[in-house]
């Protein structure tokens, strides 16, 4: 077996070292200079744990390429798969297709023989069918059949979510799969040892495939958002979220995953895909309300954080020091894309704290992206120095391991604001130190 992958970032690389280590050979090709040189010197781009023992080994073992030569990488694989960027599109929160039908395009210049253009990017539904129709009128003779397999990895857990998946969905056109088995035929192949570790292979109609795959961001999404104001809820009533969140996720039904509140969700996909679900619905003269909704619950959550932190501090930041922990949108990662850091720390700034700041492996991602002020500490520890409020924006486990009289030391006498329920609140009080947390008392 032999596949493309156009895209070398977070879900190109990730899948194709995967799809490598399951004995399939996979060239990689990737546009951005500086990706592709990072990578042919055996460096890796991103922050993803175990990528960069996963990428070696292959590479070693002569399964994995790395190139810009799309031609070169399409010529003989049964199946390209098709994994760049698609952002919001300014303005208006569609998903932005330029790379997708880019690359359509320079993958129908190179087809020889029979091959499956596989769409693994989030793409609008319509999406598979339009690279079908690119493809034909660029090149009338290719023999190739579209299909559309969504990608539902998570950052920081990204090798385990993509070989052990709870499910692989593969769109295919079945009104031809009736008579023309050849593209089922190659994903199957494909994905031949992925099945074996149980996954379910769930095969649906194209358009179904390209829906699920939004439906199950924005569900989730959705879950992030209720649970957030059932915690303003609990706060208001004297309640416990988490044990609420236990209570409702015992019943299988619910399930307790995604029911743990925070900041505020953020990402380069729950935020990007429930506001592409929220216009595809518009603009199939339908409507998703409850996403709709769950965007402003989001949006609204980020925004109060600030306000949150200021009040917390006597009723303005100004002139207080703000040490922040934990910069990136979730643990594990590097990527900035959507942090509830990126609001918090410029309404800081713009309202005159002084800002410590914190993360374990994002630093240098994050110092373009933030207030010019933000002084980057060495150590979590460190970060607490003078500080009038501690605030825990992501749960590194570095940061469950802080012991609260040594915060206290450092800090002036001020107060924890744990936006992720890490901390024992009676352990911080014990150390003498005020303390905030999401949805508890
Ligand atoms: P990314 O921006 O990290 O990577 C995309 C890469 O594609 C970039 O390195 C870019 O240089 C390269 N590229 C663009 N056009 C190209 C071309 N014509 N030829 C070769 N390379 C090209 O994006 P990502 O986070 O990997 O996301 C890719 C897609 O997968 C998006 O649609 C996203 O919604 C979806 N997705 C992402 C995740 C995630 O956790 N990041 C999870 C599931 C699905
Ligand atoms: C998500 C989907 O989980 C994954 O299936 C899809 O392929 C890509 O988008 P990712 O964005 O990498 O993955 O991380 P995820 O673990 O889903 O977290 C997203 C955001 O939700 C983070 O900001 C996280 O902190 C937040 N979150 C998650 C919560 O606030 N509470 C939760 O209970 C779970």
């Amino acid at each position: 077996m032999r596949i493309a992958m156009i895209g070398g970032g977070y879900v190109g690389l990730v899948s194709g070292a995967c799809f490598a280590e399951f004995g399939v050979h996979v060239a990689i090709v990737e546009t951005n200079p500086q990706r592709l040189h990072a990578l042919r010197n055996g460096e890796i781009p991103i922050y993803e744990p175990g990528l960069d023992a996963l990428v070696a080994s292959n590479t070693q073992a002569g399964r994995l390429t790395f190139g810009d030569d799309i031609a070169h990488a399409v010529t003989g694989a049964d199946a390209v798969f098709i994994a760049v960027g698609t952002p919001p599109r300014n303005g208006d929160g569609a998903a932005d297709l330029q790379y997708v039908h880019a690359a359509a395009r320079q993958i129908a210049h190179a087809l020889t023989g029979y091959t499956v253009v596989v769409t693994k990017s989030t793409v609008p539904v319509g999406t598979s069918r339009r690279i079908a129709a690119i493809i034909r009128e660029t090149r009338p003779d290719a023999d190739f059949d579209v299909a559309s397999n969504p990608e539902f990895l998570r950052e920081g857990n990204a090798i385990g979510d993509f070989m052990r998946p709870d499910r692989v969905i593969i769109g295919l056109d079945q009104e031809k799969t009736r008579t023309d088995g050849r593209a089922e035929a190659v994903l199957r192949n494909v994905y031949n040892k992925i099945s074996h570790t149980g996954a379910t292979l769930l095969f649906t109609g194209i358009e179904t495939a390209e829906l699920t795959k939004y439906a199950s961001n924005s569900f989730l999404a959705m879950k992030i958002s209720f649970i957030n104001e059932m915690a303003d809820l609990c706060e208001k009533l004297g309640a416990s979220v988490e044990d609420l969140a236990d209570g409702m996720g015992l019943d299988r039904r619910i399930g307790r995953e995604f029911l743990n509140p925070g900041p505020g969700y953020g990402g380069s996909c729950f935020p990007k895909d429930t506001l592409a679900l929220s216009r595809i619905a518009q603009e199939a003269q339908s409507a998703c309300r409850l996403v709709e909704t769950t965007v402003l619950v989001n949006e609204a959550r980020k925004a109060g954080i600030a306000g949150r932190i200021a009040a917390l501090c006597g009723g303005s930041v100004s002139g207080k020091t703000i040490a922040v922990l934990g910069l990136t949108f979730k643990p594990e990662t590097d990527d900035m894309r959507e942090s509830p850091s990126l609001p918090v720390l410029h309404r800081l700034a713009e309202a005159g704290a002084v800002i410590r700041a914190y993360d374990p492996v994002a630093m240098n991602v994050a110092r373009p992206l933030l207030p010019a002020g933000v002084i980057y500490c060495e150590d979590a520890l460190s970060t607490a120095k003078n500080a009038d409020a501690l605030v825990v924006l992501t749960e590194w486990d570095e940061f469950r391991a802080l012991v609260p009289a040594e915060l206290a030391q450092r800090m002036k006498n001020g107060v924890v604001i744990d936006l992720r329920n890490i901390f024992d609140p009676a352990a911080i009080r014990t150390a003498g130190l005020r303390y905030d947390s999401v949805g508890r008392l």
